[in-house]
């Protein structure tokens, strides 16, 4: 099956530096896509190629199999691209600005009110749409940037740290407002510096160092290959030291390490050994409320990244 977008082989030069260095991953409909890195890794490079706002030295990108260098107009209408920071637009309001940037997607004049009330609905601005943009607060300023991009109803979304600068409720809302596009269908890559926040929506991650990518896969794959064995969550109503002492006489435990409230254990065995332990707790008078299997976040797959246990 096509992808969405495939990146294949993408260098960008800049003078002697090389921000992107020979790039391939590839993003599927209905999927999000973490792009990882620190500053200066080449994301925004990447995606401004990515959003025909670049021209690389080598290698293409597709998107649903056409080339965007090929067809850079017909990339525009199917992608939609937030970059990092809006512009500044004195004596303009929301509804001005979505009204304008309709008209420049080519959205006719019977068309455009309905679609800008769409996206001004989608992002919860439309009690907002008299506001002067330059009295917006970041969060506001997002969404906006986030309504413009949607306006031509992109299949593919390409937001470069759509939640930098926002507080925690709005980080919540805007993944919130990610996974309703994913669920429409649409693929999205975004990028960020920060792991954690990316851990809860992403099928995927592409991690990218120095211009290069350092590791690509789905979420769950590179998860399941920190560890051979069963990673356990367990929590009881009872000191965790209690249940540390517990779990260290269980035969199949491996590692056991606090978290939370409750302990993440590495346990050798199959589904059997996994419900004697279980037993095993309340023999020992431990009463435990959870009791399940830990998924490994981002922030944990990155680390062990870094000491080389996916080699
Ligand atoms: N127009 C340009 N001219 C020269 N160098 C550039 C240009 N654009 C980017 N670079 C360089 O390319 C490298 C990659 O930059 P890029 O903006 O893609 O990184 P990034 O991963 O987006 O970083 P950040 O997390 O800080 O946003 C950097 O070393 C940067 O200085
Ligand atoms: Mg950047």
């Amino acid at each position: 099956m096509t992808a969405l977008l495939e990146v294949r082989g993408l260098t960008r030069k800049f003078g002697q530096l090389t921000a992107v260095n020979n790039a391939s991953f590839s993003v599927g409909a209905g999927e999000i896509w973490g792009f990882i890195g620190p500053n200066g890794a080449g994301k925004t490079t990447t995606m401004r190629t990515i959003a025909t706002l670049d021209i690389p030295d080598q290698g293409d990108i597709f998107i649903e199999g056409r080339s965007v260098l090929v067809e850079p107009q017909r990339t525009r209408q199917r992608i939609g691209f937030m970059p990092d920071a809006l512009g500044t637009y004195a004596d303009t309001t929301i509804y001005e600005y979505l009204d304008f940037f309709a008209r420049a997607v080519g959205l006719s004049q019977e068309l455009r009110p309905q679609r800008v009330r769409e996206v001004l609905s989608f992002t919860d601005l439309g009690k907002l749409c008299d506001r002067m943009m330059d009295s917006l607060s970041k969060g506001m300023s997002q969404r906006l940037c986030l309504a413009k991009t949607l306006l031509h109803d992109p299949a593919l979304l390409i937001l470069d740290e759509p939640a930098a600068g926002l507080d925690p409720r709005a980080r919540v809302e805007f993944r919130e407002l990610i996974r309703a596009l994913a669920s429409q269908g649409k693929g999205i890559l975004i990028s960020s510096h920060i792991l954690s926040e990316l851990s809860e929506v992403c099928d995927g991650v592409v991690v990218i160092e120095k211009g290069s990518i350092v590791r690509e896969g789905r979420v769950h794959e590179l998860t399941k290959n920190i560890s051979e064995h069963e990673m356990l969550f367990i929590r009881t109503l009872e000191p965790v030291h209690e249940l540390e002492r517990a779990l260290a006489e269980i035969p199949g435990v491996l590692k056991t390490r606090q978290e939370k409230s409750g302990m993440v254990v590495e346990f050798q065995g199959e589904e059997d050994a996994i419900a004697d332990l279980l037993q095993a707790l309340v023999q020992r008078n431990l009463r435990p409320i959870e009791f399940h299997w830990h998924k490994a976040d981002l922030e944990e797959l990155f680390l062990s990244f870094t000491e080389g246990n996916l080699q």
